[in-house]
């Protein structure tokens, strides 16, 4: 038996790996989010490992919100950065095994082939630098993790571009949608199966390494956007537009692309098509 600690439990990712987890027998999974844990603060993270006598964390908390990032740089800084650095620590000294989440944002977005765990890292906004510094920090403390680099994750908790999307499809009869800025939607339910997977198939594994994982396939926002108004059959119509036309606070990745090949070969693993995740997801909704 696994004893695993799950922080950052009541977002997309946390959500999904408390669902999913009651199909793996062996491994028991204690959920904390703020403001029972905080990963900035290590007593609260120490007193935890002690109490349920844990073997791995899943670090699924992050400072997320991208454009209010730009502003809000030391809070970003604080816990994308300085809270993994505290989990790494912890996890060194206790000997335990510890899977961290990162992004797609450690990339500027210039490529034009799907990027590979080797590419050079230049993030673009505060948000992309803070989750890098998260990786650099736990790459040097803790030898037994996992960064697993993710994106455009989507759940049927929280809030997304799905459920805003869907919002939006109801309350307009047409909307504009971003259709040059590529990526792949993830369905968070997915990579939660994906860690679980790893934990449950060979946990001696877990030592030093990074991986991509999206669900398969790529498109535009707008693709996404039309996918998800004709699958709930929407009548909104969704027009495209370039990113000037939509301007935020914090830049995007105009390619987002994500190579997963090395997590699949690594540990025998089939992705679903983000088309086909997005119905299921959608079928909750
Ligand atoms: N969402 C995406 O599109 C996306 C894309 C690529 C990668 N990722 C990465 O995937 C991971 C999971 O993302 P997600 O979408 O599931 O995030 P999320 O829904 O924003 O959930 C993050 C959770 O962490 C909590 N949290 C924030 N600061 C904390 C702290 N100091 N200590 C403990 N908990 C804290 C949040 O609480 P509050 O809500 O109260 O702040 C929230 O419940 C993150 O590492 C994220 O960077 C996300």
């Amino acid at each position: 038996m696994q004893n695993i600690l799950i922080i950052g439990s009541n977002g997309q990712l946390g959500s999904e790996i408390s669902d999913a987890i009651v199909k793996f027998p062996d491994l028991a999974g204690f959920f904390y989010d703020l403001p029972q844990i905080d990963i900035t603060d290590a007593s609260s993270v120490a007193s935890k490992i002690k109490e349920h006598a844990i073997d791995l964390i899943i670090n699924c908390a992050a400072y997320t919100a991208v454009d209010q990032a730009e502003a809000d740089i030391d809070a970003a800084y604080s816990v994308n950065r300085d809270g993994p650095a505290v989990l790494g620590r912890l996890c060194k000294q206790n000997d335990l095994k510890l899977i961290h989440i990162s992004t797609d944002y450690v990339f500027s977005g210039s490529a034009r082939v799907p990027y590979r765990e080797t590419d050079a890292t230049d993030p673009i906004g505060i948000y992309g630098k803070s989750k890098l510094a998260g990786e650099q920090v736990i790459r040097k403390i803790s030898p037994s993790h996992l960064i697993i680099r993710t994106a455009w994750l989507y759940s049927t908790r929280g809030n997304n571009f799905v459920k805003t999307m869907l919002r939006l499809g109801l309350e307009n009869d047409t909307i504009r949608v971003v259709s040059d800025q590529m990526g792949s939607p993830t369905y968070a339910r997915d990579l939660a199966w994906v860690i679980l997977t790893i934990i449950n198939k060979d946990v001696a594994k877990i030592k030093d390494q990074t991986y991509h994982f999206t669900n398969e396939g790529v498109c535009s926002w707008y693709d996404f956007a039309r996918a998800i108004m004709v699958i709930k059959n929407l009548q909104c119509q969704v027009q495209p537009i370039a990113t000037k036309d939509y301007p935020t606070l914090a830049a995007r990745p105009q390619y987002s692309v994500l190579n997963s090949a090395k997590i699949k070969a690594d540990w025998g693993l089939a992705i679903p098509y983000w088309r086909d995740s997005l119905t299921e997801c959608l079928a909750k909704l």
